[in-house]
């Protein structure tokens, strides 16, 4: 049985005209954690971006191939608000709104059009519990967002990026602003939120990588050279490119 919840076949990429990502073929399971690793401007998040139509806001980008998320092929017909809630992004630096707390999470349900005060009470706690920030802020809901340290504030961004039930959470780079305790903490949320979500999470932190990713994808100069369980391609990498790389060998 097929369980993809994400299928990349032939995809090309450019801006103006110069090609990026070359001929990626990837699939995705659900309730799965894949790391991308490969060096600086390799294409991880031009990737990442390919999967909730993100790069259609720059207007030199060009796409070839097909990207099947849940079954729907991804075309001009593809209603982006709907593609983003499907699948979520959360961003190397931690980007809340200049609201409260409690609205920052609150806000993807309200521009989903749900009124109901009770209903997006329950749910900004529930995720700021699902995300253990909860008792670090149930007394400051009405505080800014710009009140918390870095690390909450990426959890905040978490706790926004769920409240609207994703089922795809894409984080590209989630702890590399953060502190080694903050990032441990996000590790260990990222972990708890599989059961629930499939993830996909850029990292050039090769630790992370092993500890949370279960299948990694080795990019290069826009291709993927390699991809497969973590653990085995971190003992046992097929490629030469890919030893080098996780080695640190690369030049
Ligand atoms: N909006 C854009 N317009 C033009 N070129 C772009 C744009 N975004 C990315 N690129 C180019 O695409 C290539 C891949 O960039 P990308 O940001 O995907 O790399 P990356 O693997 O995420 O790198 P890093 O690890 O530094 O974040 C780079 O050559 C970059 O200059
Ligand atoms: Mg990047």
């Amino acid at each position: 049985m097929n369980n993809n919840i994400i299928e990349v076949k032939n995809l090309n990429t450019y801006f103006n005209d110069k090609q990026i990502l070359k001929n990626i073929n990837l699939t995705f399971e659900e309730k799965s954690i894949t790391a991308l690793i490969g060096p600086s401007g390799c294409g991880k998040s031009t990737f990442l971006r390919t999967l909730n139509s993100m790069n259609n806001l720059t207007k030199t980008f060009k796409m070839t191939g097909e990207i099947t998320i849940e079954d729907e092929k991804l075309d001009e017909t593809t209603d982006e608000v709907e593609l983003r809630k499907k699948v979520g992004m959360v961003f190397q630096k931690a980007n809340p709104f200049p609201k409260s707390i409690y609205e920052n999470v609150a806000y993807g349900l309200r521009i989903h059009g749900i009124k109901d005060e009770d209903q997006i009470h329950k749910t900004v706690i529930k995720c700021l519990k699902d995300v253990a920030l909860y008792d670090e802020v149930k007394d400051d809901l009405q505080k800014s967002a710009y009140k918390l340290s870095g690390g909450q504030q990426q959890r905040l961004c978490i706790a926004r990026s769920i409240a609207v039930s994703p089922k795809i959470i894409l984080m590209d780079e989630p702890c590399s602003a953060l502190d080694p305790i903050s990032t441990l903490k996000i590790e260990d949320l990222i972990y708890e939120l599989k059961k629930d979500y499939t993830i996909i999470i850029v990292t050039h932190n090769m630790q992370q990588a092993t500890r949370v990713s279960e299948n990694t994808v080795f990019f290069l100069n826009g291709e993927v050279i390699e991809t497969g369980p973590t653990n085995e391609m971190f003992l046992h990498p097929k490629e030469q490119e890919t030893e080098n790389y996780i080695t640190g060998k690369f030049g």
